[in-house]
Parts: C-alpha cells; structure tokens; sequence
C-alpha cells in the first residue's frame, strides 16, 4: 500500500539557522506553500532578505505495515534545505526547484518534531547565484509524508516517480512500442504492469522491472490540437503502485525548416515563463498555475520557455494536457560558477529523472546566457560538454539546447556543444535597432545553414502608465512595446527555420534589483501584469497574429 499525507498545515517559521528542540509556539505560524521573501523580494532596493530560515512542525507517528517505510517528499525547497526529525539531521539538498525525499522511518517516535532549514544565501557553488530574478527562499511548494509497505516502487534516488515510459513510434506512426521500465526496493519478485486496461507481467532483477507494450494503432499526442495521454500504471503485490502519464510522438528540429512534431511543420511560437506572482512570490497553488496556462492558451502559443529552472509537476502536467511544448532548463544562469559544476549536474539528473515522462518537454536546456559575465574557459566548455552527456545518458529521446547571450561569439567553442542552439537578442531594447535582428539571423543562418537555432528570448518592457502618441525605444510605454513586437513577430514569420520563438516574458515578474520604468523590482518585459489583472496591447498583437483564422478569429482595436 502506499498513502500520501498533505503535509502542508501546521508549520512555524523564523528567519534562524538554529535547530528547536521543540515545537516553537512564538514562532510565526504558517501555511505551505510559503515564501519568506512574498514581499520584499518584490518591492526593488535588491535587499530583500537572504539567508537561512527555519520551519518546525510535529506530527505524531504514522501507521505503518510490518517493514514499512515513511518517507518525506519535499517539492520545492529554495535554496538549499537540510532536514532533521526529533533533532537527527536526515538530510541536505542542493537546488531550490526539484522534489527530494527523506527516509525517516528509522528515526520516528510517538511524536515527532520536524525542523527544516532553507538557505537562499550567497554562495559560489549552488545555482542560481547571478540573474534578473528574485531568488526567493522557502517551502514554496508543498510537503507530503509518504507510507508505503516493506515492497514498494523506489522512492529516493534522484526525487524519481520510480516509473519511465519513453514510447517509440514506428515510422508510419500508426503504431508505438513503450519500454517501461520501474525500479523496486525491497523483495517483490514480480511487476504487474497495465496501459488502458491491458495488462503485462514483469519479473524483478536487481530491483528493476521492465516489459514492452505494443500500443497499434497509436493514439499520437499532437501538441495543442490533440494532447492525447496514456496512463501507465505499475503495480506489486505488496499493494504499493505508481502510474505514470506519457504521450506518444515525434520531434525533429530542422535546420532549414525548424521544428517538425509527429513529421508535420510545427513552427514553435511562444513565451517564456517565470513561476511568481504579485503578493506571492513564487509560492504558488495550483489556482496560479492553472490562469497562467489559460493565458498561454489564450494568446494562441504553442509553446512554453519554463524559465530559468525546473518548474512544479503540476506546471507540466498542466502543459502535457493544453499539448503545449516545453522548453526544460535548469538554472546554470548568467555567471559561471568553478566551484557550482557538481550541483548543475545533479540539478539536470533531477530536472530529467523527475520530468522525462512529460510528452511536453522536447529539449534539455544547458545553460542561459552563461558567458554574460565572464568568457568560454575550458572549465566553463567542460562543465557544458559533461551536462551535455548526462542528458543524453538519462534520456536518448531528446535534444540538448542553450540559450546564449546576444554578444557570444558566433563561432565560439561553446556553441558547438549542445545539439540545438538559440539566441537572445534585444536589438530595439538594450542595444541598436530593430533591423537588427533580422540581419543577425540572417547573417547566422547564412554562416550556419546547417546550424538548428531559435530564438529563445527577445522582448521589451512597458509600464502600462505609460502612454504617449511618440512611442521611442526605451520609453517603457506600451506604445513602444507594440512596436517592437510588430515588427519582432514579423521578423520571425518571415523566417520559418527558427525552430522555436519564445518572446520574453508573457508575465511581469520580480527582479529585486531593478529600478526602472516607473516600477521598482520588476522585469515589466510581460505582456501581462505580474498580478495578472492587466493584459497589455501586446498581448493582443499576439493573440490577433496566433489565433486560428478559421475556428476562432479574433481582432483588437
Ligand atoms: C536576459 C535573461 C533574462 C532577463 C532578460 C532581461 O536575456 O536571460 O533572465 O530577464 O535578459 O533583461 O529582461
């Protein structure tokens, strides 16, 4: 058997890095998903508060089968969290935006006090240390306890769902065969695999199980027009079960013609996304998930930038069944960091082990604009190259990509790392003329025909209170930012070989050190308020040029 408890009530919170001994009544009560940084890492001045803060919460011991095991789950911890029960440290985890567990059952007593700490301090080693976001810190997302019996599907390695489905479609994409593969602890001998009702058995080796299933005729997930998901389920006989949803498709980035999905030209034309909100940091419900991706929907993209780091499961499971596609990366962001290789690592071995089952995700993204603050060093190349193989060793099924900063070189060593490339550009914002982007895409493809890249950020700001009838660059009017993207939408319609255009950013979103365009401590590149109430003209730029002419035409004045 396995029960999940929502561990989410109940908790105490104060910014201090020692461990109580018991439940600290004076401390501020809270509810996850929590963030101390809501509001002040919102409100500018790039002060608002980092360090190390501490949640307590007891909860008495949990049922448990002869041999079984209680396990914590933590779904987002920021920065970097440790944990103790009854004044034992059980763990320490490196990476704000990935779910890591605890095995606790060896230290449980009648009743228990759970103490964890999260630091989202300045270090040189734990991504993300340099970049235009607010490095919240908290339990911004949720804690469950976890029970399951003495046999149960793995549960620690990696935060992994214990199940993979990875489909391969035949050439005519009538049919599909999926190897799915589960990992056991404990001693179950057998794995009871099932696919819409049809039922597999599979032998226990090693603590791994696998079968094939032939799936003919398919049904293909075809992106926002037919998001068509199975469920694999895998059970023991101890009673535990894990189940798993997968899509079935094909993608190819062309370096002529850009993106293909299921052999049909898919241009890939959308926005790139920040996971916080006005008044909330980036502790989010599933109720700002869901007005996020109806807003993606309703602006008529195809596809999403989960930007700059692993977004919540609930986030991609939201994307898998809107058919969206997804750009995955994790947050080795800006500047890079000597001492930080091993945590990118074990940052992209979660993001993958915990995300490879999303039919929404077609590409790992390495790194973004990883050479703004510093220069290609072979230690920087080499911490590229070893990502670069780690996600093809834990997942063949998808491309690496990269988003380099506008002045990286266009025949730099590090562009001939990832399989896919894509530029950020700001000709017409930060620097030049809106000409000239056009011109560098051209002159690149030109240079690189035989080079796959897309455009992976461009964008400009605009402060709705500001109008005026003479839009200029770097007015922060709305005007302005409808200028720019008139032209940057045209830029990319004539030029089908991008193999995915993601403007930056659909929302506003908390940057704590800016100050500018009448707002202080937020990117105002969204074309939507970072409360969500307000969508600005751009908005419906998009929506007029993405919307289907035929099912749903649309037209703003
Ligand atoms: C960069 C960076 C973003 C940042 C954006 C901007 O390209 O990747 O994280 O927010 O520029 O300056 O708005």
């Amino acid at each position: 058997m396995r029960t999940i408890t929502d561990f989410c009530t109940g908790w105490r919170f104060a910014k201090t890095a020692s461990v109580p001994a018991a439940l600290p009544e004076s401390w501020e009560a809270v509810t996850l998903p929590h963030t101390g940084n809501a509001v002040d890492g919102q409100d500018g001045g790039n002060d608002y508060w980092r360090g190390t803060a501490m949640y307590a919460k007891a909860f008495a011991r949990p049922a448990l089968e002869e041999n079984g095991c209680a396990v914590l789950e933590f779904l987002g911890a920021a920065m970097t969290a440790k944990v103790w029960v009854n004044g034992k440290k059980l763990a320490h985890h490196e990476g704000g935006f990935s779910t890591f567990r605890v095995d606790i059952t060896d230290v449980l007593a009648e009743e228990n006090l759970l103490c964890v700490s999260v630091d989202n301090g300045e270090n040189d080693r734990v991504y993300p240390q340099k970049a235009d976001f607010t490095f919240y810190g908290g339990l911004y997302r949720g804690v469950n306890l976890i029970t399951v019996s003495a046999a149960h599907f793995a549960l620690l390695q990696n935060g992994t769902p214990g199940i993979h489905a990875p489909p391969k479609l035949s050439e005519d994409l009538h049919s599909a065969e999926v190897t799915v593969e589960a990992w056991v602890e404990g001693s179950a001998r057998n794995v009871k695999f099932s696919i819409n009702g049809k039922t597999q058995d599979a032998a226990v080796m090693d603590g791994h199980a696998q079968t094939v299933f032939r799936l003919d005729p398919v049904h293909l997930w075809d992106g926002v027009d037919d998001p068509y998901l199975y469920t694999v389920l895998a059970q023991l006989e101890s009673g535990d079960e894990v189940s798993a949803r997968f899509g079935c498709r094909t993608i190819r980035m062309d370096p002529g013609q850009g993106f293909f999905l299921n052999g049909r030209s898919y241009p890939l034309r959308g926005a790139a996304r920040h996971q916080d909100r006005a008044g909330l940091g980036n502790a989010l419900t599933r109720k700002e998930h869901q007005e996020d991706i109806e807003m993606i929907k309703e602006i008529g993209a195809n596809t999403v930038r989960l930007a700059h780091y692993q977004h919540a499961q609930e986030f991609y499971d939201l994307c898998d069944e809107a058919g969206l596609i997804v750009w995955a990366e994790i947050p080795y962001i800006t500047q890079h960091m000597p001492n930080g290789r091993a945590n990118t690592l074990s940052q992209m071995c979660e993001l993958i082990t915990q995300c490879y089952n999303h039919p929404s995700i077609v590409c790992w993204g390495l790194s973004n604009e990883i050479t703004a603050s510093g220069t290609a060093d072979e230690d920087l190349l080499e911490n590229h190259r070893q990502l670069n193989a780690l996600c093809h060793e834990l997942d063949a099924t998808r491309p690496t990509t990269m988003a380099y900063v506008f002045m990286l070189e266009t025949d730099s060593p590090l562009i001939d790392i990832a399989d896919v490339g894509s530029y950020n550009l700001y000709f017409g914002w930060y620097i030049g003329e809106l000409s000239q982007n056009d011109s560098f895409f051209d002159a690149y493809h030109a240079k690189f025909p035989n080079c796959c890249f897309g455009f992976s950020e461009y964008g400009a700001d605009a402060n709705p209170q500001f109008q005026t009838n003479t839009p200029d660059k770097g007015d922060y009017t709305e005007q302005y930012q409808c200028v720019y993207h008139e032209h940057l939408l045209q830029c990319i319609e004539q030029r089908p070989y991008l193999w995915a255009t993601h403007l930056w950013n659909l929302f506003d979103f908390a940057a704590d050190g800016r100050d500018e365009g009448g707002k202080n401590g937020v990117n105002q590149k969204g074309l939507v308020t970072m409360d969500r109430k307000l969508k600005k003209d751009a908005f419906y730029l998009y929506k007029a040029a993405w919307a289907d002419p035929v099912r749903a035409p649309f037209v703003h004045i």
